[in-house]
């Protein structure tokens, strides 16, 4: 833990991203090498499949576009943004994320500057990108100090004109992340007026990923289920993973949780992939695209 607020203290990014990586950032290029750790390779598959969808439906890229990544893990977007010319830059509060993100570049044949740096202490001069682009970030920096700096670098990088692209768990209204350190739901004005006071305002934005909305009714019931289960077994490992748990003690209800999950994703593709950038679906949303132009 840091000490950094008088009367709370925030866990420490830097040793904890770093055990996430070691841990599990050699398991794919992709989201399931950072993202939560409960899903199967569809659920993995379909975030990112929706997440490219929205990202692109959003903003344009061209060749030799100037973009920051931010919080870039292993470089899921550095590779995306790359691939269509641009010039990237990415960083990461994790050493090892950026030593993964670098050899994942290294196997796709691309030049991307990849620096280990957080968001909040971040030098790099004013004006220097097209486009800060900073997903599944700031809803882990919950420290406020440090996520108003990280919001005033954001802003302060890019050029008079440019962009921001914040991808964020935001809710319409500020929500509890239970026993979870590691994770805030600030509601989606907070974002918008922290970011606006730096200097930028909100141009568009869309909700993605209904179905989070739905599964929050397995996650209520694991909630309450996994801690009577584990007391049954005898373990009081508050280390292991749930999955982890469930599958070696439960495979039957392990299976039943995932298929549930599955069925809820697939219900929701339609309305996700077409209609979610639309009001009022984007609405009921609780992950949020926002995108900043900088004055
Ligand atoms: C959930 S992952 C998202 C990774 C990537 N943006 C993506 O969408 O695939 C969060 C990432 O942010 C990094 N991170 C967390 N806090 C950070 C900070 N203050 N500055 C820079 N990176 C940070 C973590 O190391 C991790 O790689």
């Amino acid at each position: 833990m840091s000490n950094i607020g008088k009367e709370q203290q925030y866990y420490d990014g830097r040793e904890y991203w770093e055990g996430r990586a070691k841990k599990y950032g050699s398991s794919s290029k992709g989201w399931k090498a950072i993202g939560l750790m409960s899903g199967e390779k569809y659920y993995y598959e379909y975030v990112d499949m929706i997440d490219k969808r929205a990202t692109f439906n959003f903003i344009q890229i061209h060749p030799g576009m100037k973009i920051l990544d931010v919080g870039c893990g292993v470089g899921r977007w550095c590779i995306a943004f790359a691939r269509r010319g641009a010039d990237v830059t990415g960083i990461d509060i994790s050493e090892e994320m950026i030593k993964l993100a670098s050899d994942n570049m290294k196997k796709e044949g691309l030049d991307v500057n990849l620096v280990v740096k957080s968001s909040d202490e971040m030098d790099f001069p004013d004006s220097s990108f097209d486009l800060v682009h900073c997903a599944a970030v700031l809803r882990h920096v919950t420290d406020p100090a440090r996520f108003r700096k990280s919001c005033e670098n954001i802003v302060r990088v890019a050029r008079p004109g440019g962009q921001i692209l914040l991808k964020e768990w935001a809710p319409r209204k500020r929500k509890e992340s239970g026993t979870n350190i590691h994770i805030i739901g600030r509601a989606y004005h907070e974002y918008k007026h922290t970011v606006e006071r730096e200097g930028a305002f909100l141009i568009r934005e869309a909700g993605v990923h209904l179905w989070t909305r739905l599964d929050q009714a397995y996650d209520t019931i694991a909630a309450k289920l996994v801690p009577i289960l584990k007391s049954r077994s005898g373990c009081r490992g508050e280390s292991i993973e749930t999955k982890e748990f469930m599958e070696v003690n439960y495979p039957g209800l392990s299976r039943l949780f995932q298929l549930g999950r599955r069925i809820l994703i697939s219900m929701s593709k339609p309305v996700e992939l077409y209609l979610v950038p639309l009001r009022p679906f984007g609405a009921l949303c609780d992950s949020r695209l926002m995108l900043f132009q900088k004055r």
